[in-house]
Formats: structure tokens, C-alpha cells, sequence
């Protein structure tokens, strides 16, 4: 074997991982088909270069190294503010679709690697302080203005697939949150990453 082959075959077999040394990212996504859609998709209006006026948090500060999961529980968190302003001047909520969600967050420079693996008692926690379950049921409990969480079976096929089609829904869901008086779920930290793994595990087994 010639050194090249040898470390071919290293890298290959995840050696590198295994020697402690930092792995190479794994975006979600493309970052600058990614740059694109940020222009596209209203995203730009509020978040601008830092030293630029602008509603929201400067896009310098937006793009820092995160975790996927971590950064659905960001995006989840602004859902409110952005739909009041949009509303207001009569703009339509983005629609994100799957692929352009996992570019959005590879331009935010969210790699996999950066979410902790998940704890799920932490997760069922997450799940009752948060507040989901006043609209939505699991294994039968809880509310009924949305699904049944254990059905959404699709829903938790990869943290980008949820990031997606939980965006899709939340103008909804703070809608609801408001016709309900209910405060609108916030994250911090790993919160979101937990509430994913427990959701994906205790769909993956029906009782
Ligand atoms: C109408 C203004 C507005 C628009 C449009 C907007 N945002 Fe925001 N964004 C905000 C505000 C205000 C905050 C901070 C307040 C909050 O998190 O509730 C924020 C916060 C964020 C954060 C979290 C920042 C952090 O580090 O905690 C992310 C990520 C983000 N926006 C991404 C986006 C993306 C992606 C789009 C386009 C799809 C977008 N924003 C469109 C106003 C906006
Ligand atoms: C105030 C009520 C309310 C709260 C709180 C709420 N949801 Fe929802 N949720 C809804 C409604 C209503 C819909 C349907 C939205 C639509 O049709 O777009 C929905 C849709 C969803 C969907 C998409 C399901 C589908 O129809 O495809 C998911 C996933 C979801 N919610 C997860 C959650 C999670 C996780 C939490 C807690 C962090 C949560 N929701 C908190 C009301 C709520």
C-alpha cells in the first residue's frame, strides 16, 4: 500500500474521527444556491450587513457555526415577529421547501455535527414546558387544534425535513396561539434538537 492508498483508506473508514481530530463539516445543504434564496425570500429586508438599519439581527451575526437543530429552534423562536410585519404590510409568508431549507441552513453555516446527540428525557420535558401539547396530542394526551404528534411519521425523516415543514406551519400555529391566549413555544440551546429525538423515537414505536 502506497501512503496515498493508506490514507485514502483511513479518511474512508472514518480514521480521522477516530484519531480525535475535528471531521470535515456536514452541511445540510448548498450554501451559496442558499445565499440566493436568503436574497430571495424577503430574508434580506430585515437582516442586513452589520453597520446597515435594519429590523432585524445583522446578517454577520445570523451566519455563525450552529447546529441544524439548533438553528430550526432559532427560526422557529422569530416566527411571530417576522409574521406581524410581513402581515402588516401585506407581504405573504415564504414558503420553504426541503431542499432550499437545507441550503438556507448551510448559508447560515449549520452543520450536523454541531447538535449534541439528543437526550430524550430532556426532549419529553421540552415537550410539556413548551407547550405543544395544548394544542396537539401525543399518544391521545393533550389538545386538539393540531395533529397527533406520533402520526406525523414523514415529518421526522431528517432535521431539515422538520425544519421545513415546521416553518411552513408556524404562521398558523401563532395564529392559533393567539385566538387561544397561549404564549408561542420558544428554544434555548439544545431544546429543540431533544423535542426532535423524542418526537422521532416515540413515532418510530407505536405502543
Ligand atoms: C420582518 C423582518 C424579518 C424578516 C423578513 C426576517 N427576519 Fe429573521 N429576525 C427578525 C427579527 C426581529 C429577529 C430577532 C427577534 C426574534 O428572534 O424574535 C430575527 C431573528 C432571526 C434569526 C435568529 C437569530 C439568532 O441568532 O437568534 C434567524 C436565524 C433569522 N431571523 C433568519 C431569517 C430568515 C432565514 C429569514 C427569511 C426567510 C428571515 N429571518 C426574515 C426579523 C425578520
Ligand atoms: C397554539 C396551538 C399550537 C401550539 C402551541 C403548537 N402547535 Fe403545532 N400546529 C397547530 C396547528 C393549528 C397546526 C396546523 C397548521 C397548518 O394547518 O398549517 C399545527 C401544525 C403542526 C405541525 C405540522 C403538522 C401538519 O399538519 O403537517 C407540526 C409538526 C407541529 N404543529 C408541531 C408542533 C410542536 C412540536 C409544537 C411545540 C413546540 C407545536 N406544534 C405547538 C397548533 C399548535
Amino acid at each position: 500500500m502506497t501512503t496515498q492508498q493508506w490514507l485514502a483508506a483511513f479518511l474512508i473508514g472514518g480514521g480521522l474521527v477516530a484519531a480525535g481530530r475535528p471531521a470535515a463539516a456536514e452541511l445540510p445543504g448548498n450554501p451559496s444556491r442558499g445565499q440566493a434564496f436568503f436574497a430571495s425570500k424577503q430574508c434580506g429586508r430585515c437582516h442586513k450587513p452589520r453597520g446597515q438599519q435594519a429590523l432585524g439581527p445583522p446578517l454577520d451575526e445570523l451566519r455563525r457555526r450552529q447546529g441544524v437543530l439548533e438553528l430550526a429552534g432559532r427560526l422557529w423562536n422569530h416566527a411571530p415577529a417576522m409574521l406581524g410585519v410581513l402581515e402588516a404590510e401585506g407581504i405573504e409568508w415564504p414558503e420553504i421547501s426541503t431542499s432550499e431549507m437545507g441550503d438556507l441552513m448551510a448559508y447560515l453555516q449549520a452543520d450536523y455535527l454541531l447538535d449534541q446527540p439528543p437526550d430524550l428525557f430532556a426532549g419529553q420535558v421540552t415537550l410539556v414546558k413548551v407547550g405543544c401539547l395544548k394544542c396537539h396530542r401525543l399518544r391521545g394526551e393533550g389538545g386538539s387544534a393540531g395533529i397527533e404528534l406520533t402520526e406525523y411519521h414523514g415529518g421526522y425523516e431528517s432535521p431539515v425535513v422538520w425544519a421545513a415543514s415546521i416553518w411552513n406551519h408556524s404562521p398558523r400555529m401563532a395564529k392559533q396561539a393567539v385566538e387561544m391566549g397561549i404564549l408561542y413555544p420558544r428554544f434555548t440551546g439544545a431544546e429543540m434538537a431533544n423535542l426532535y429525538g423524542y418526537l422521532r423515537n416515540v413515532a418510530e414505536k407505536p405502543q
